[in-house]
């Protein structure tokens, strides 16, 4: 490894050589940062407009400065910017060809500035952006099920615990379940956008500078509420980043959830929904299948989601203050999350509108299982007073009779109902139908019709704002 190389042109002046290969690979941050570029753009004209305004530079090279960052951008976007690794980064590559196309200008663009700074600065922008569109995403899949529920208020199935039928509920219901979940996940996003919405532009390498810049106005330029108060945490923070990560990762929980529901309820054995064509595949060897490929996949994702998590909470917690290289390592994750999350969303929002809806096996499932089994418990509280510890005992006898006949609750003859307590009544039958339990489950938030539809009305208006 003798081989003289040229040294780095931004910082030569110490450096008679330049890096070794082996260096420049591990170094090189600019197969993924690329990303970061219309942000790094973006971030510079604020600076150098900010430089001139407070007479730092002069408008002359200002206006050269901000005519080559537009080239550089168009440049990058037709294809034609030629990346060097050597050049180890997005910064110091638009920066280098700044140099190219105007001269000795471009080296005042730096004035005041670090690519410690510049780096926080860019990628703050890039996950604001995309905590933007996951925001757009949710709301679809929000909107998505509040269709559905809106058609199923009233579509009786079977609620479980254990994975074992519980007591009817309704498919409106269940799908407002998940209305709550990722309107969860959508507060997150904001909350997140909330407290990321700081500049840390101008807190230079760590200690702020000595030029009479103007943070505020790059702040407000760059589209922050307001710039950070301290220089050192500025360029040490990747709390952003981890908070991305955390919501991606709980909302990768919900939709992994989902995908799974879905995955049982098409099975032939539930027959619960059935995908559309567009939302499924079928079995290179068996005609009859039709695999829900795309919850599967929803669900095996997650992996990388929660992965990438991990991934940057480990590089974060040994760091001393304030930047170290380790923090480069800060971008991939985030990308690959960014990319997988609005996939996952896409596919899930489609999903859920295709899906067909198979009610009738829905209502069958309803009733099987004993599901009303509560309802006869609680009619015994209610119609004769039974304290319910009782009428849970008296119901399990009547489950076990039932059982023992192979049929329904609401298919015991009144005498047999009568053998096991000789108070009840024919008014009984009332609460044993699948219909007649959702109907009775009126408490704020239960799964009557009624309540549905009123919590659907709330989500529309607070969706409309949201
Ligand atoms: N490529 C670097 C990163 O992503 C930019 C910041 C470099 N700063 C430094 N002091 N070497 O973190």
């Amino acid at each position: 490894m003798s081989e003289k190389k040229t040294s780095n042109q931004m910082w030569g002046g110490r450096f008679a050589s330049g890096p070794d290969a082996v260096m420049e690979a591990i170094n090189a941050s600019i197969g993924f940062d690329r990303k970061l570029y219309a942000q790094d753009i973006k971030g510079s004209l604020a600076h150098s407009a900010m430089l001139a305004e407070k007479g730092i530079i002069s408008a002359e090279d200002q206006s050269k400065i901000a005519h080559g960052l537009n080239t550089i951008l168009g440049e990058i976007e037709s294809g034609d910017f030629a990346f060097s690794a050597r050049l180890e980064d997005i910064h110091m590559n638009i920066e280098a060809r700044l140099a190219e196309l105007i001269g000795p200008a471009a080296g005042r663009l730096h004035t005041a500035r670090s690519r410690n700074d510049q780096v926080a600065v860019d990628f703050r922008l890039w996950v604001k952006e995309e905590l933007t569109r996951t925001a757009e995403a949710l709301k679809g899949l929000i909107a998505a099920f509040l269709a559905r529920a809106e058609e199923h208020a009233a579509t009786v199935m079977p609620g479980f615990t254990h994975l074992q039928t519980a007591q009817p509920v309704t498919f409106g219901h269940h799908c407002m379940a998940y209305v709550e979940m990722f309107g969860r996940d959508l507060s997150r996003v904001r909350d997140a956008i909330e407290r990321l919405d700081e500049s840390p532009l101008g807190a230079a390498a760590l200690a702020g500078t000595g030029f009479a810049i103007d943070r505020q106005m790059t702040a407000a330029a760059l589209g922050f509420r307001e710039p950070t108060r301290n220089s050192i945490d500025s360029v040490s923070d990747r709390d952003f980043a981890l908070e991305f990560l955390s919501l991606a990762a709980i909302c990768g929980a919900h939709l992994s959830r989902l995908a799974e529901e879905i995955v049982i309820w098409s099975t032939p054995q539930f027959g619960f929904v059935r995908l559309s064509d567009a939302f499924s595949t079928g079995s290179s060897i068996m005609p009859q299948k039709k695999n829900p490929d795309a919850a599967e996949l929803i669900r095996a994702k997650t992996g990388r989601v929660n992965g990438n998590l991990v991934a940057l909470l480990t590089v974060m917690k040994g760091l001393p203050l304030a930047y170290s290289k380790d923090m480069q390592e800060d971008k991939e994750a985030v990308f690959d999350t960014a990319e997988t999350l609005d996939l996952m969303l896409a596919a899930m929002t489609g999903m859920v509108s295709d899906m067909h809806i198979d009610k009738a096996a829905l209502k069958k499932a309803a009733g099987a299982g004993y599901s009303t089994a509560t309802d006869l418990a609680d009619w015994l509280v209610r119609a004769l007073g039974m304290p319910f510890r009782e009428a849970h005992h008296v119901t399990g006898r009547a489950v076990a009779l039932a059982e023992e006949k192979k049929c329904g609750l609401e298919k015991l003859a009144l005498e047999d109902l009568r053998s096991i307590h000789p108070e009840i009544t024919e008014d009984v039958y009332s609460v044993l139908s699948v219909t007649n339990s959702v109907k009775s489950r009126t408490s704020f938030g239960g799964t009557a019709p009624a309540e549905v539809r009123r919590q659907i009305r709330y989500w529309k208006k607070r969706l409309a704002k949201a």
